[in-house]
């Protein structure tokens, strides 16, 4: 019997131009040719030629086009990012960048979007991806990630009617790219394959000017963009509905029960969640990243939840609700809601198209600082001089929102003047999340203000008149939200 023993390699450094690595694992580093021949035979052809495109696939065409004609004679590359090593063969969940899902509709580590110029102009669009593994030479199954071990890819031809996309093989596109000539641009920080290859034809400047051209386009939501929001903030809806029909139990328990009560619903109708959860009670509720939710959850307590479902095509809802444990607001308790409430509802009606992006924030800001004021923790001060000092900020923190969609903090690398600095249109989506925060040693606060944290969060899209909440089937008031919490744990 002869043996043959695998070369091994890491495990995570696949991408364009790699050979794929070795499985490490022991027991099949030695195998002999009897069993290599006999598991290269006797599988059944699985290729399946009536697949239909993706729905998305008539947007992601019209996303190319405008990214084609923005950059003529350019190539364009895009890369969804490779897997990243948890420890020896462990590897994460993949998430592939935002922006290559936004251009294909793929989801495959490793993937690579190049657009290619024609001479006559506009681009021509290929998707680079891991075809299927081969069986003859055993790679299906010796290899890192064959596919025995990780599960069925597409293929080729599969991809292609899917994403309505030529398709190419990945592994032979570092090559093409290093032999390539003319002007590159490249988005940066996914794939370091990529990026070495092509090292010595882009320009960190000119890439950049890339992202942001790419960040700036996601503002503006199309119709499938909007109704997987949409449908984003359902499913995160019915997770807060888990999380109330749970309290009787998490109260025994804690923050971190509630954490995987949301997760489970996001993890069963979505992808994901779309940031790590925020399950923070009483006191935790003033800390703004509160992630560890290790916390215990006791009657007469606040909860503050921040959740948001990511759908299966990765875009993600962003809300908070502030919720009394016991299920009702005690008196202080329901004043300091009842302000951020204000708030937000000041927010949300200073959203609409050719409204300043900055008005929901300023509008926001003003209605806690009157507040502030009037519960007399600014001393003399006017509600004027209070926000041009902005002294509210002591209490108010963050800002009042950002836009939303394949990220949650989506669009972050566009120009100032293209965000914060301009006006809203019609198709963006933003978060409105106004909140108050009263540090436990906050000494400049009565004491029985200490520990209080409050944030309510809803996801508003812009209309051509106006505004929609697509999380209102959330309550909001302090007497809904008792109603509706007395309903679900009834
Ligand atoms: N949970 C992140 C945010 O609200 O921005
Ligand atoms: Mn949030
Ligand atoms: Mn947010």
């Amino acid at each position: 019997m002869t043996e043959r023993t695998l070369a091994t390699q890491e495990p995570d450094d696949r991408g364009a131009g790699q050979e794929p690595p070795q499985r490490k694992n022991g027991l099949y580093h030695e195998v002999s040719e009897e069993l290599a021949a006999n598991m290269s035979q006797g599988w059944a052809d699985t290729e399946r030629p009536d697949l239909r495109p993706i729905p998305q696939a008539g947007h992601t065409a019209r996303r190319r086009t405008e990214l084609s004609a923005r950059f003529p004679g350019e190539r364009l590359v895009v890369p969804a990012g490779t897997l990243k090593t948890r420890a020896n063969d462990m590897v994460y969940r993949f998430r592939p960048s935002s922006d290559y899902v936004y251009l294909t509709g793929d989801q495959s580590e490793n993937g690579v979007l190049v657009l290619e110029p024609r001479e006559e102009g506009g681009h021509e669009a290929t998707v680079f991806l891991l075809p299927r593994s081969d069986r003859a030479d055993g790679e299906f199954w010796l290899s890192d990630r064959g596919e025995l071990w990780d599960g069925r890819r597409n293929s080729l031809g599969e991809n292609r009617r899917l994403l309505g996309l030529a398709c190419g093989d990945v592994r032979a596109l570092a090559g093409t790219l290093e032999e390539g000539t003319g002007p590159v641009r490249l988005l940066r920080g996914h794939d370091a394959g990529v990026e070495e290859a092509l090292r010595d034809k882009v320009t960190a400047e000119r890439d950049e000017e890339f992202r942001v051209f790419l960040s700036e386009m996601r503002r503006v939501k199309d119709d499938f963009e909007i109704a997987d929001l949409r449908f984003a903030c359902e499913a995160t809806a019915r997770g807060f509905e888990d999380v109330v029909r749970s309290l009787g139990r998490a109260r025994a328990t804690s923050e971190r029960y509630i954490e995987g009560t949301f997760f489970l619903r996001a993890r069963v109708e979505g992808n994901d969640v779309g940031y790590n959860t925020i399950a923070a009670a009483g006191p935790h509720a003033t800390t703004i990243h509160w992630m560890r939710n290790d916390g215990a959850v006791r009657d007469g307590d606040l909860l503050l939840l921040d959740a948001g479902v990511e759908t299966r095509n990765l875009y993600t809802a962003d809300i908070t609700r502030t919720l009394p444990v016991s299920g009702r607001f005690s008196p202080l308790q329901r004043r300091i809601y009842d302000a951020v409430l204000e708030a937000q509802e000041a927010g949300i009606a200073a959203v609409g198209p050719g409204a300043a992006y900055r008005d929901f924030h300023d509008a926001a800001q003003r209605a806690l600082a009157v507040r502030l004021v009037e519960w007399g923790l600014l001393g003399d001060l006017t509600v004027e001089k209070v926000l041009e000092l902005g002294l509210q900020r002591r209490w108010t923190m963050h800002g009042t929102g950002h836009m939303l969609g394949l990220d949650v903090h989506d669009c972050a690398a566009a120009r100032t003047e293209a965000y914060v600095d301009g006006p809203l249109e019609p198709g963006m989506c933003l978060t409105v999340e106004p909140g108050l925060y009263f540090q436990p040693d906050d000494l400049t606060v009565p004491e029985e203000y200490r520990g209080i944290g409050v944030r309510i969060e809803d996801d508003i899209l812009v209309t051509e008149d106006g505004n929609e909440n697509l999380s209102a089937a959330l309550p909001r008031r302090a007497d809904e939200i008792e109603a509706w919490m007395a309903r679900l744990r009834a």
